[in-house]
């Protein structure tokens, strides 16, 4: 193998190493900023669901400081992972027999609803 392919072909594998990391990794400080433009004025910027719209509800929205979820979304028998609150938020609470007013959001996009997941989860106390 001449020198110059080899030089390629470990550069191609050190990308692909480097990709997962960088790229696809849910980044909850960037789901911070997609949650308080569009999630915090019901679930509140601290997630407690006291966002000024979010206290007049019933049900409430849901308290992430908690970290306890109701909806079985993709029903396997578990509430609250990381598929189901994904599903919640694309197709809405009403979806899996909740409120309306937990709409969905289908204009964000898969990347964007990782990261409000992995900020979700960050809020637990
Ligand atoms: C208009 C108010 C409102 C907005 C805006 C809103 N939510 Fe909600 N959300 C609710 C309510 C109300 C519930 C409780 C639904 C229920 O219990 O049936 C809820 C519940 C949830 C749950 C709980 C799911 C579970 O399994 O318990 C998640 C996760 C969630 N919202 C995420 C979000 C995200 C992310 C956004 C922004 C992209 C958002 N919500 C925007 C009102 C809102």
């Amino acid at each position: 193998m001449n020198r110059n392919l080899t030089a390629v072909l470990g550069t191609i594998a050190v990308v692909l190493i480097t990709l997962p990391s960088t790229t696809w990794a849910a980044d909850a400080a960037a789901g911070k900023t997609v949650f308080e433009a569009n999630c915090a004025s019901c679930h509140g910027t601290s997630g407690k669901g006291d966002g000024p719209v979010g206290s007049a509800l019933n049900p409430a929205p849901r308290d992430f400081t908690v970290g306890d979820f109701a909806f079985d979304a993709d029903g396997n028998g578990t509430k609250g992972e990381d598929g189901d609150i994904k599903l919640v938020i694309q197709r809405g609470a009403m979806a899996y027999g909740g409120s309306a007013l937990m709409a969905p959001w289908p204009t964000l996009n898969e990347e964007q609803v990782d990261d409000i997941v992995a900020y979700i989860r960050s809020l637990k106390e």
